[in-house]
């Protein structure tokens, strides 16, 4: 995969905190330049304790956070506060306890049927970003164990978008709605990063990572940043069917 740098950290506890620095200076650097930061982020279990960690004593002084915007690489449609909401996930977790201000938290509105969803978060996002184009500074992403990520599931009818837009998705296995940003969307950010830890997604990694390009099968293949690089943060484990040059730390 082009442009991407894998990075694999001996546990889990020095993964996290390696993401959570690498978020800082991100953010930091973001906020030296233009003064604000906008940041896409994951849901699913991987991100948990993530997020705990940016809202604890040793991180929360670390960041203006007050000049961060959060968005959402995707949602469940469930209610806003189903425990299955990424966004109320995010919100107990981190945004809360950091005290975002909530004009900083762009939600995904699942009161909406789940067109209207995507619709009104696409013009949510062409509303911040203005005329400069929907280009995040971060986003973070998950994988799932079948290669998906964001809510770009294997075999959907929207793996194939060439242009940049917020979808709904039906899942069939999941027999749920989904809400996401396409592949075109995301990859327009300057910085995407994977956090990735686990010995279940293995297999997935080394798929996703390996030499083989089937996108239909695994569609986290079709990110690409087309301004910066895709970063791959991912533990021993998760690493262990790899077999690529990886820059590996130990
Ligand atoms: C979601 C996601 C999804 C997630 C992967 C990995 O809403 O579930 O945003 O893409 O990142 O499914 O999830 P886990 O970390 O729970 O394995």
């Amino acid at each position: 995969m082009e442009k991407s740098v894998i990075r694999v950290f001996e546990n889990e506890n020095v993964l996290l905190e390696s993401f959570a620095t690498f978020l800082i200076r991100s953010a930091n650097e973001a906020i030296e330049e233009k003064d604000s930061f906008n940041l896409c982020l994951s849901g699913g279990n991987s991100p948990k304790k993530l997020y705990s960690l940016l809202a604890s004593e040793t991180y929360r002084n670390l960041i203006p956070w007050y000049k961060v915007h959060f968005f959402f690489s995707d949602e469940r449609y469930v209610a806003a506060d189903s425990l299955e909401s990424n966004a109320l996930m995010a919100k107990t977790l981190m945004l809360q306890p950091l005290g975002i201000p909530l004009e900083n938290i762009h939600v995904i509105d699942t009161s909406l049927s789940p067109q209207q969803a995507a619709n009104a978060y696409q013009k949510e996002l062409e509303k911040y970003f203005q005329r400069s184009g929907i280009e995040f500074d971060l986003i973070l992403l998950g994988l799932g164990g079948d290669g998906h990520t964001a809510s770009l599931f294997p075999f959907s009818s929207i793996l194939s978008d060439e242009q940049p837009a917020v979808k709904m998705d039906f899942i069939k296995k999941m027999s749920a709605f989904r809400i996401t940003l396409n592949a075109p969307l995301i990859n327009q950010a300057h910085q995407i990063a994977f956090l990735v830890y686990g010995q279940s997604k293995a297999e997935a990694v080394s798929y996703v990572l390996g030499k083989d390009v089937n996108i239909e099968k695994f569609p986290a293949q079709l990110i690409h940043s087309s301004h910066g690089l895709v970063f791959w943060f991912l533990d021993r484990e998760a690493a262990s069917v790899l077999n690529n040059d990886i820059d590996s730390i130990p």
